[in-house]
């Protein structure tokens, strides 16, 4: 079977699990998690603060927390998975969907003007695929209608935009280190931010809102007498998910970012010109993409899907569009969304992908 996406840990991932259940003794969150937030932040740059809990979903659900009030309308993309959607909701906010742009596939501007309110308090971009190129755009309109902006690159660790890399600049930004991500902690995701405010809530928050919990878990204490003074979760991460992400994230520029850049390339190169077939376009040499979806023309999509179950080749679907979902549904129909639902498949998109592999699938593809 060729896989859609894998987690490709292997024996030095091992050895740090192993060195935290053998040498510490707790395999909560200490000095392991501080030692992997150090790290990113010093891999991302810039001097922006890193806070990591147990999954994208939830530094997703915190950021939006921290700059909102319930009943705050959130722009965002019908089109991304429900984790976004849920998040907003988790935070007592109303998702208000909005259209992507029929080429990149991302939030579309003009759209999510004509949705703005008075209640309207935060742009929620998604870097769809990896594509980092709108991220100028969504910060000028932010700053156009005074609205903070929460990215959500679960898709976009180690990308670079202008020479910056996602997560160095901007307001608030969300990855997600889940087991098939650029990188992965088991679960996981990290929240980035210079905004010391922002930082400290989604501290406090990710230790039931325990106050100050955090600097006393990384030197292997605990509060005892303590306050909470807002809403908090338990989704901090643990000493075993950060070894995992401290050994992913020193892997991350040798081997992961190249091959996936790779495969990408080599996709772009065997599929392009095919009529059946439109890509995404897109530079691969500052992108790190996490999934590759094509879209599927003339109606062949099923045909499509037929032939990869038949040769044991993995597809997705992303994602189905949340406004058509029962919990999100809207009152209005997004025509450019729904059309792109249609002919959107992920093909095969993982490290270990062989060239062989690739050139399988593409025949396959090209043979329509
Ligand atoms: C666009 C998007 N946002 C958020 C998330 C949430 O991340 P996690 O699975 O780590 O909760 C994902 C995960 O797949 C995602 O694809």
């Amino acid at each position: 079977m060729i896989r859609l996406s894998k987690s490709v840990v292997g024996k030095l991932e091992s050895e740090a699990v192993a060195r935290v259940i053998e040498n510490s003794g707790y395999l909560g969150m200490g000095a392991v998690v501080n030692l992997f937030e150090k790290d990113l932040e010093e891999y991302i740059g810039s001097g922006y603060r890193c806070v990591c809990v147990n999954s994208g979903t939830a530094a997703l659900h915190l950021a939006i927390q921290a700059v909102t009030r319930p009943g705050d309308e959130v722009l965002v993309p019908s089109f991304t998975f429900v984790s976004t959607y849920q998040a907003i909701t988790g935070a007592g906010c109303v998702p208000i969907s909005c259209e992507v742009d029929p080429t990149s596939l991302l939030l579309d501007l003009d759209d999510a003007e004509k949705r703005i309110t008075p209640k309207t308090k935060l742009i929620l971009p998604v870097y769809y695929a990896s594509n980092v190129t709108m991220v100028d755009a969504y910060q000028e309109f932010a700053k156009k209608h005074h609205l903070r902006i929460i990215e959500d690159a679960a898709h976009a660790f180690g990308c670079i935009s202008n020479h910056r890399k996602i997560g160095s600049f901007g307001d608030i930004i969300c990855f997600s280190f889940d087991g098939i991500k650029n990188i992965t902690s088991g679960e996981g995701g990290a929240i980035f931010s210079a905004d010391q405010k922002v930082i400290q809530k989604v501290s406090d928050a990710r230790l039931l809102g325990v106050c100050k919990d955090s600097e006393k878990r990384y030197k292997g204490e605990r509060s005892w007498v303590f306050d909470v003074t807002d809403q908090g979760y338990r989704y901090h991460m643990s000493n075993i998910f950060a070894a995992i992400g401290i050994v992913q994230l020193r892997r991350f520029e040798t081997e992961f970012a190249p091959r996936r850049r790779h495969i990408a390339k080599s996709y772009t190169m065997l599929l392009s010109g095919n009529p059946n077939i439109q890509l995404i376009p897109m530079n691969y040499d500052d992108t790190v993409p996490h999934i590759f979806p094509i879209l599927v023309l003339n109606g062949k999509r099923e045909e499509l899907m037929q032939v990869f179950k038949e040769k044991d080749i993995q597809f997705g679907i992303q994602y189905r569009p949340n406004h058509l979902l029962s919990y999100f549904k809207t009152s209005y129909a997004l025509p450019v969304t729904e059309d792109i639902y249609s002919k959107i498949l992920t093909i095969p998109m993982h490290p270990e992908l062989s060239d062989s592999d690739i050139e399988f699938i593409c025949s396959i593809i090209n043979n329509l």
